[in-house]
């Protein structure tokens, strides 16, 4: 890859824990420096206030962001800031957790100020259950559904090992079970291969087109 120009990978992580999903993205995102010589920033939800969306419209009255000041103007300004994005979220309920819930509720604000605040920008999803069929595969759709709301490129991992993105069965270890779930990496390594060279195939096409 020409590395002329550094990739900027943005990792989320929707665990109130320093558990499976901390290190999944965390890896990931190593992964996309070693491989590739990205750029990575990481935000997890682990101790952040986070409020929720209240649906005020303050953001879409005023577009001045959200009327919630807390940590996620950190989140707005790496998304911003990113060429690819990566959402990692633990399986609750069959479902993504809450935090990661809030995450993406609240760009809402983002939205409202710019339509196109994540245009063209692949994501990546990861989702960890503490069952080997626990409810990844939706919590996968949720974030992939999030990307094409907000005008990013969903990205999977392919067929024969990662198709929707990455998907972990932790077996309710933390960050041991994510360590050894050897499938789990692979889908994690084949989503990154193809985040990277396909936010590099649209770098370089943006900067001719916009
Ligand atoms: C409230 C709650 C609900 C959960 N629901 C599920 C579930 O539906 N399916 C599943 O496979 N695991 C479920 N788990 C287990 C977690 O997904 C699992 O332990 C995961 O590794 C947690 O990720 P973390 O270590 O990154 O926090 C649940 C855990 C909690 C706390």
């Amino acid at each position: 890859m020409n590395s002329e120009k550094k990739l900027k990978v943005f990792g989320i992580c929707g665990s109130p824990k320093k558990g499976a999903t901390d290190y999944i993205v965390l890896e990931a995102l190593k992964y996309a420096n070693e491989k590739y010589n990205a750029q990575t920033e990481y935000f997890s939800a682990m101790g952040k206030k986070m409020n929720f969306c209240i649906h005020c419209d303050y953001c879409i009255r005023e577009k001045k962001g959200c009327i919630h000041k807390d940590d996620l103007q950190e989140v707005y300004e790496k998304l911003k800031w990113a060429d690819a994005i990566i959402i990692g979220t633990p399986v609750y309920q069959g479902m993504i957790s809450g935090q990661t819930k809030v995450i993406m509720d609240r760009c809402r604000a983002l939205a409202a100020q710019d339509l196109h605040f994540i245009l063209n920008k692949p994501g990546a999803a990861f989702a960890v259950g503490g069952d080997r069929i626990g409810g990844q595969e939706p919590s996968i759709q949720a974030i992939l559904n999030f990307y094409i709301i907000n005008e990013a490129i969903p990205v999977g991992g392919g067929s024969f090992g990662a198709n929707l993105g990455g998907t972990f069965w932790s077996k309710d270890k933390g960050a041991q079970g994510a360590k050894e779930d050897e499938e789990g990496l692979k889908s994690m390594r084949k989503t990154m291969n193809r985040l990277i060279k396909l936010a590099s195939i649209l770098n370089k096409e943006n900067s001719n087109v916009i």
